[in-house]
């Protein structure tokens, strides 16, 4: 390979497999999962339904749905070994989302009744069972209380907002958690997703490959961003403070949290979907303040990046609404990107699966620049 070759370091525009998982159009602002577009599956899916949808590319009947939810229900109790490592990490204060990708690892232990074999449908019903479950003990233990057991007769959004507090959550608040799941269940070959596909492509175990998802999914490019984009809108306080504290932000050369993508350069939908279930979410609580503040917050960022960055079209992404609606169900900064990573699962497990059917190892090259023609120096001359 030669040197003027042209490297295309965040593989823009680059092709790399081919997928009935889900569609991103970024020029005319179109996320379709598994057939639907977002917008259509997103606030009527329960997210046991999407899980499936996207393991066997269709929805499931009732009958399917009901064996469905029920092995996965079986499943999200975790092993001592988990409790153990998450009690231990707990007294050190690591972040939520370090806890969730070094107790996923603990998921590949099998029980004595299990064959100690790779299997791939087991691991993948392991780790979207427990994923809730671990997020949500780690979450008790490091803020000094017990873990709270999980319930086989919840469906799983109920269920984990019942083993963060301790409490049934309404039917509308569970609602608002599947409506966020399931629209950010997949999303085409983003760094995670393509991150777990390439760990499969080597033929290695899907446990191997959601840790690494998770590892990929947690930096503020990715999936960290949400925190950040709460702080903001907190930090601005009231809304006419707004242009002057992200006009600075942008003079410094910071990024603005919750705005730009990668591929959509018009506003992303899942914004739309999640502003949506976000001002329903508020309203019922009878508070429309903080929703009211971000949506001038918004439009202020929007007027100010058109004035900053006008060649790069930068819109709001996903990130912006989901802290809305995070802290509106009441969960903490600290979960938000352990709470992506709870829907995520859905699409990286779906994608594991279909990677392992069409498999082919993804193994990009580089372009050596660096000198040919070193010569070794002994240690004490050098
Ligand atoms: N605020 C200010 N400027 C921005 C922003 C932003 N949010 N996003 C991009 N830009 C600017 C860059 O500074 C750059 O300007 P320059 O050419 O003058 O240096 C230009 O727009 C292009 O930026 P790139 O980094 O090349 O765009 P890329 O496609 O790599 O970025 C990304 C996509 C990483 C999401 C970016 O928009 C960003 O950092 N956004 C903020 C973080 C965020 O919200 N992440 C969540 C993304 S959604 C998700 O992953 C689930």
């Amino acid at each position: 390979m030669k040197s003027e070759t042209i490297v295309n370091p965040g593989l823009e525009g680059v092709i790399a497999a081919q997928t009935r998982l889900s569609s991103v159009d970024g020029q005319a602002g179109e996320l379709i999962i598994a057939g639907f577009p977002v917008a259509e599956l997103a606030g009527k899916a329960t997210f046991e339904e999407t899980v499936y949808l996207l393991w066997h590319d269709a929805l499931p009947n009732s009958e399917q749905l009901t064996a469905f939810q029920k092995a996965l229900a079986s499943e999200r109790v975790l092993s001592q070994v988990t409790l153990d490592l998450l009690a231990g990490i707990a007294a050190q204060k690591v972040p939520v989302i370090d806890a969730l990708r070094m107790a996923a690892s603990t998921l590949s232990l099998r029980t004595p009744n299990e064959a100690a074999t790779d299997n791939a449908e087991r691991d993948a019903y392991a780790l979207v069972a427990r994923f809730p479950t671990i997020v949500a003990a780690y979450w008790r233990l490091v803020n000094g209380a017990e873990p709270v057991a999980p319930r086989s007769d919840l469906h799983h959004a109920a269920n984990f907002l019942y083993m963060l507090s301790g409490e049934v959550p309404s039917a509308e608040r569970a609602r608002a958690l599947e409506t966020y799941w399931n629209t950010v269940s997949d999303h085409g070959l983003n760094a995670s997703t393509f991150t777990a596909r390439v760990i499969i492509s080597t033929q290695s175990d899907m446990v191997s490959a959601i840790v690494g998802a998770i590892g990929a999914l947690k930096g503020p490019l990715h999936g960290g961003a949400p925190g950040p984009a709460l702080d903001m809108v907190f930090e601005i306080g009231d809304a006419s403070s707004a242009e002057p504290y992200l006009r600075a932000k942008l003079a410094r050369g910071e990024r603005l949290m919750g705005f730009g993508h990668r591929v959509y350069k018009v506003r992303d939908p899942r914004a739309e979907v999640l502003s949506a279930a976000a001002a329903r979410l508020y309203q019922r609580d009878g508070d429309m303040t903080l929703y009211n503040r971000a949506r001038q917050v918004e439009q202020t960022a929007l007027a100010l990046l058109a004035e900053f960055k006008p060649e790069h079209k930068l819109q709001t992404n996903v990130e912006f609404y989901t802290a809305l609606l995070l802290h509106g169900l009441g969960l903490s900064k600290d979960l938000f990107t352990p709470t992506f990573a709870t829907g995520r699962i859905a699409g990286w497990t779906a994608h594991g699966f279909e990677q392992r059917r069409l498999n082919r190892l993804i193994r990009p090259q580089s372009v050596y620049v660096g000198p040919k023609d070193r010569r070794w120096v002994p240690r004490a001359e050098r």
